[in-house]
């Protein structure tokens, strides 16, 4: 059954390649020396180690066309997540691929339905009032393709039917690096907008803005790949933010979210007297900020919201206090651009309601001991602090229930994690100014690694409670994922 099934996937491959040997493209080694047990279109394959493996560099490069870009062809999917001069590009591994036309053996089906084609921006859309009402929320393919990967390493077919449902969801795209960031933005603006275009509805894309200089300040699983340096500051601002802003400024009729530079103001307020680093970063947080926000906080289609930390962080009456300060501060720096409001709880556990905490010895008198009470006390303090528009939204990918840490600042790949509440816009009556809840993390991309010898290892990751072993930070982690999708509450 095995090798039937080998031979016809091996047939259905469209990829013509012409590397040292075609079939590393493919997914297979090059032979070292056998002989030829089947030949097809792609060229001769014989079979070593009981795998298969290819000889030679047979087969026709013509049709392979973004090869010559630096891309293979796509072998397992015919979807089209964009598209462009080149011509129809999908999504494998994470990478794009140039479909092959009239080549390609199935696609991934399920995606949201965001095919591709040259969508052309409309009239102007305006946000009005809150981003996430009255629109669709746009589905990631390249998530979509995370989910198919890990479905096919699966065999329980109750935890394959709840991750099936997991392509469903909508979640955010982060654009943690420059090459990430040209990677997915035009493309996903341009999937959203073809949606848009051919179901009549708004449909909402969300975006984390992640690369400031000295990313990740108080911690090390994250840093990213700028400095805290003049340089780095920027290569920020014109490799970085002004791209981000020419994209924006082109595709002006749809909807669109920014979350703004997770932790980077939470570490402002906290640690820029216990952390050197986090002092060196000052600057450049603070500067990042005020550029961002004037080149992105001025589009009528774009809702921006400054990241808050989340309960545990910023919960005590004396960080509220401060936060206040320093968020208005910066909001201020933007002028004249508009914020929205505040994101909380990304990529953390913090339940949305613990009514089995109160301020005492178990919170260490932290008042805010989840994040509804966080959010009313931030609304009442941001309100009072003269901030105009003080609406949040709320990460719930992995706060369905509590998980196992014993302590709420564990916050590295925290075993007996669930998935949260679904995103949806208003999910609470009589907190108007709750926006949303919403999955800015991906749920089954791991906080960091747990190989003590890697440069960005933390010592968090390494904690009794987080599970292990772990890939880098933003990597697909299969047994976090499943364990997830067990703990889910509501189930899914
Ligand atoms: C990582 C990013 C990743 C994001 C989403 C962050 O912790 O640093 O690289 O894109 O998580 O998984």
């Amino acid at each position: 059954m095995k090798v039937t099934f080998a031979l016809s996937a091996i047939a259905a491959l469209a990829a013509k390649v012409s590397a040292a040997c075609f079939s590393e493209r493919l997914g297979y080694p090059c032979c070292r020396g056998t002989e030829v047990v089947y030949t097809d279109s792609d060229g001769k394959w014989g079979v070593e180690n009981g795998n298969w493996c290819g000889i030679g560099n047979s087969g026709s490069s013509a049709s392979c066309w973004s090869q010559a870009l630096g891309f293979p062809c796509c072998t397992s999917t015919s979807t089209v997540y964009y598209s462009d001069n080149d011509g129809d590009w999908g999504v494998e591994n994470g990478n794009w691929c140039g479909i092959i036309k009239g080549g390609g053996s199935g696609g991934n089906g399920g995606n949201g339905g965001n095919g591709g084609g040259n969508a052309t921006p409309g009239e102007q859309y305006t946000i009005q009032g809150n981003p996430f009402a009255n629109v669709e929320f746009y589905i990631n393919p390249y998530y979509v393709e995370e989910v198919d990967n890990a479905i096919s390493q699966m065999s329980d077919s109750s935890l394959i039917a709840k991750a099936e449902k997991m392509k469903t969801y909508s979640n955010a795209i982060w654009l943690d690096n420059i090459k990430n960031m040209q990677s997915w933005l035009e493309p996903n603006l341009q999937g959203a907008l073809s949606q848009q275009n051919s179901g009549g509805t708004p449909v909402l894309t969300v975006f984390v803005v992640y690369d400031l200089p000295g990313r990740d300040c108080h911690a090390l699983a994250s840093n990213g790949e700028l400095l805290a340096n003049d340089s780095d500051m920027e290569r920020y601002k014109s490799e970085y933010i002004d791209v981000i802003e020419g994209h924006l400024k082109k595709y002006k009729s749809q909807p669109v979210v920014l979350v703004i530079e997770p932790d980077s103001l939470a570490n402002m307020v906290t640690n820029i007297e216990t952390t050197p680093a986090c002092a060196d970063s000052q600057t450049y947080y603070m500067d990042g900020h005020a550029y961002l926000l004037k080149k992105l906080g001025v589009f009528a289609n774009v809702a921006l919201y400054l990241d808050i930390g989340h309960a545990f962080w910023l919960g005590w009456d004396d960080n509220r206090e401060k936060a206040a300060k320093v968020y208005s501060k910066v909001i201020q720096s933007g002028a004249p651009a508009k914020v929205r409001g505040f994101v909380d709880n990304v990529a953390n556990y913090t339940p949305w309601e613990d009514p089995t905490l109160s301020r005492g010895p178990d919170t260490e008198w932290n008042p805010c001991p989840d994040e509804k009470r966080y959010l009313e006390a931030m609304h009442k303090d941001f309100t009072s602090a003269g901030i105009q528009s003080v609406y949040f939204f709320s990460d719930t990918s992995r706060n369905g229930k509590k998980t196992d840490r014993k302590h709420p600042g564990e916050w590295c790949n925290q075993t007996g994690c669930g998935i949260g509440a679904r995103p949806q816009a208003s999910p609470i009556s009589g907190m108007e100014y709750l926006d949303a809840f919403y999955w800015v993390k991906p749920i089954g991309e791991s906080d960091g690694t747990s190989d003590t010898s890697a440069k960005r290892y933390d010592g968090y990751c390494g904690h009794e409670t987080a599970m292990k072993p772990a890939p880098e930070a933003g990597q697909w982690f299969q047994k976090f994922f499943e364990e997830g999708l067990k703990n889910a509450n509501p189930p899914l």
